[in-house]
């Protein structure tokens, strides 16, 4: 049992926990009605992000509702890009937007500001630890360099990040200096979080299905391994979950690769394929959102199914990827008792 008798330090450190512990990516956000309330008062994303007050706000309203494991810090993996001076913006409606970087940017590219930028950021975090009942962890996050890059370069979503994959062909030194900037940055980004107060970090490459082998190795694996080096030479009993959704096969090496504690996997992940996983350490996942949407049987038979395959291993109950705003409130409700009644 960890000191502080939290259930997901615990499986991080690969014990097998049963029911398993549990918390849903995004699940601060705009399926819960207190959350759009805070949202509609704090007026822009941004400003609701680097408000101490408001951010702890919002990431306690899961954990009141719904007596989730773990809390993750409420804010976005474009905070840094919008350090770095890329002037992002959440439009309505729209998603983010960045101006678009170059080659000139990215060699123009100054870290100095970084950490005074995230400051409330952190602040929140300290805030959040002394809100949260002890027994529940508190999750710090980044996003991985590749996938904050892909924003960079193209200045806003795309379906398949063509235009990032197109500019690492086109321009593969400057592309390698701005994942090397993203990953110190980010590096010592969660260094902060973890100092103060997050008990585990999350990497979330939500993009890194886009990208061939060779380019997974590079784009993907080596940034960060990198991150989790730096962050484990500095705080060696940091832990670290990484998320590469859509890298299938290539999950396989990721978690030796990148020294992740533990890997999140996405619902497209074949569960005889996450159970092969799992026994080299702690898995997380990997319900299909749409199943929380759906409801009823479609969300049952989608849990069991999981832990079933994976119950009798480390596992933390997670979605695939982030919950979304047409989700029922009232269906995580379901979700919760269904995952805690199944004991072994
Ligand atoms: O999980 C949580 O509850 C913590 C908060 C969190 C947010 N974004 C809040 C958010 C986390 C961990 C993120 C990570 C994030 N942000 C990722 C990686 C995970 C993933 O979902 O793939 C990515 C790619 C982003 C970038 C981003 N932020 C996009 C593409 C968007 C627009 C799409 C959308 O869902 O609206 C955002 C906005 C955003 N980030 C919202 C929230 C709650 C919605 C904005 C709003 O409330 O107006």
């Amino acid at each position: 049992m960890s000191a502080k008798n939290r259930k997901i330090v615990d499986v991080l450190n690969g014990k097998t926990i049963s029911p398993p512990p549990l918390w849903l990516m995004r699940q601060a956000g705009r399926y819960l009605p207190e959350y759009r309330q805070t949202r509609a008062a704090a007026g822009s994303f941004l400003d609701l992000c680097y408000s101490p007050e408001l951010a702890t706000e919002v990431t306690l309203q899961p954990i009141r509702r719904y007596g989730f494991d773990a809390a993750i810090l409420f804010s976005d993996i474009l905070v840094i890009p919008d350090a770095l001076e890329r002037n992002v913006r959440f439009e309505e409606g729209h998603g983010p937007r960045l101006d678009p970087i170059d080659v000139d940017g990215i060699l123009a590219l100054k870290g100095d500001g970084v950490a005074d930028h995230l400051k409330p950021v952190i602040e929140a975090v300290g805030r959040i630890r002394g809100a949260l009942p002890e027994e529940t962890a508190l999750l710090g996050f980044c996003g991985a360099p590749w996938t904050v890059a892909t924003y960079m370069i193209a200045g806003h979503g795309t379906p398949d990040q063509a235009p990032a994959r197109l500019f690492a062909y086109r321009e593969p030194r400057a592309f390698a200096h701005l994942l090397d900037v993203l990953a110190e940055l980010s590096a010592d980004y969660l260094v902060a979080q973890i100092d103060a107060g997050a008990d585990a970090v999350q990497i979330f490459d939500s993009w890194a299905g886009v990208l061939g082998e060779r380019e997974f190795a590079d784009f993907a694996v080596r940034p960060v391994q990198k991150i989790i080096a730096s962050v484990k030479a500095r705080r060696p009993q940091a832990k670290v979950i990484a998320f590469a959704k859509g890298a299938g096969l290539l999950l396989k090496s990721y978690r030796q690769q990148t020294g992740a504690d533990a890997i999140g996997l996405d619902w497209s992940v074949p569960l005889s394929f996450a159970a092969d996983l799992q026994k080299d350490g702690p898995v997380q996942g990997n319900l299909d959102p749409m199943r929380v949407v759906a409801g009823g049987t479609a969300l049952d038979e989608g849990i069991d199914a999981i832990l079933q395959a994976l119950g009798n291993g480390p596992l933390i109950f997670n979605l695939g990827h982030g919950i979304t705003p047409q989700a029922d409130p009232d269906n995580v409700t379901r979700l919760v008792a269904r995952v805690r009644g199944a004991a072994r």
